[in-house]
């Protein structure tokens, strides 16, 4: 079956922030969006499916994660990801962001140094900062051919450290490590007692030619020092339904963070998402293996045309995820005059760069997740304000 990424779907008027927040987010209701994490695609029939005939049953009532779910998240992390993981390492997690945090605060103290790698998505700043811990930013550093990890730095920032929040594939830049980074990275925090938190929510949208690597499968004792956090939500475009998994291999991690989650009362979850993230896991290969060709596309049309009508916007293509972060810096305007020029005069609601953090000034993030026509006129409208 072919599935059609080309559909226009109208989202307006569906308590959908994407579409519905622009007014507040932006100042203008009119911008295209192209901003928050979600896709403008249908999520797959077999999903809708499966939540329709489970709305069809007469009551909602409480209900707990079976054998078959935690077994479809195993089946597909081994047969997508080459990973092993056992039923018991895995517990159910609102949300992948609620998961982080509930880490933070389960691991740390105020006042704990927890280092992040900026420009890098929003919550993991206030995941810290909201909590009063301490930010460490290991910055990551462009120089010229994608963005890396300053290791040098990182190893002096790990002495002092507790925590390490990895984003792994890296939203915004679109990196996606390769084993030798991570092994760095996870040698200097396992030397240095370090714990890292490997946000895993895009492994499954690295673009081909790319091959993601769990962060646990890089060896016992990195398993030991790590909790993972995966969702089918962004994948499957299911983030509505705020289901997660966290994967702890440590026992003594998985105790004090599973107490955590439950004194919190944030185990049990709503049945959609566990009908919806379980029928993804198990069916889900042909369709995602088509949304990536279709998210490759947009990225190559994007790039071609950047690089053909508006040279002076810097760029990488990514190596996972459906962004990608611009950097308007050329142009010489301020930060403030590139969001006032972006938003009010090209009308297009993309994500403002220093939302990741300061490394993020003067750079938007453009979600591609939508419709090739979406991206045209997306690029039409960038291209009349800025050419
Ligand atoms: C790196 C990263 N982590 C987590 C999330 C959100 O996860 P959740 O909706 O499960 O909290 C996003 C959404 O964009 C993300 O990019």
């Amino acid at each position: 079956m072919r599935y059609d990424f080309d559909k226009i779907i109208n989202r307006a008027d569906t308590n959908c922030v994407k579409y519905d927040l622009r007014k507040q987010v932006f100042g203008n209701p009119d911008v295209l969006p192209m901003w928050v994490a979600d896709m403008d695609f249908e999520t797959p029939d077999f999903v809708r499916e499966a939540v329709i005939k489970r709305a069809e049953h007469p009551v909602y009532g409480y209900h707990f994660k079976d054998e078959a779910y935690f077994q479809s998240i195993a089946g597909w992390l081994k047969r997508r990801h080459n990973w092993e993981v056992k039923q018991e390492w895995m517990s159910f997690t609102p949300g992948v962001v609620c998961g982080f945090t509930m880490a933070v605060m389960a691991f740390t103290e105020p006042g704990d140094e927890i280092i992040i790698q900026p420009p890098v998505y929003p919550p993991f700043h206030h995941a810290v900062s909201s909590h009063g811990r301490k930010l460490v930013y290991n910055t990551l550093v462009d120089r010229g051919e994608g963005y890396e990890i300053n290791f040098d730095q990182l190893a002096e920032q790990a002495k002092t450290a507790k925590m390490l929040i990895l984003c792994n594939p890296h939203n915004p830049v679109g990196r996606c490590w390769t084993r030798n980074e991570l092994l760095l990275l996870g040698e200097i925090c396992l030397k240095n007692n370090v714990l890292v938190i490997s946000d895993e929510i895009h492994c499954d949208l690295v673009l081909p030619g790319y091959k993601h690597t769990p962060f646990a499968t890089l060896g016992h004792q990195y398993a030991m020092n790590s909790i993972t956090f995966h969702a089918a939500s962004k994948t499957f475009n299911l983030a509505g339904l705020a289901t997660s998994t966290a994967i702890i291999p440590n026992e003594s991690l998985r105790k004090t963070y599973v107490a955590y989650v439950e004194d919190m009362e944030a185990h049990l979850g709503n049945i959609f998402g566990k009908v919806s993230t379980q029928v993804a896991m198990e069916k889900g290969d042909e369709w995602l293996a088509q949304l990536l060709d279709y998210v490759q596309g947009n990225i190559d049309y994007v790039s071609d045309f950047l690089t053909n009508n508006l040279p002076k916007v810097n760029f990488h293509k990514p190596q996972a995820t459906y962004m990608m972060w611009l950097d308007f810096n050329g142009y010489g305007f301020s930060e403030e005059e590139l969001w006032q020029k972006m938003t009010l005069e090209a009308n297009l609601g993309f994500n403002r760069g220093k939302d990741f953090g300061e490394a993020g000034s003067g750079f938007f993030r453009i979600n591609l997740a939508c419709p090739r026509a979406t991206v045209e006129e997306a690029m039409r409208r960038l291209k009349a304000v800025f050419d």
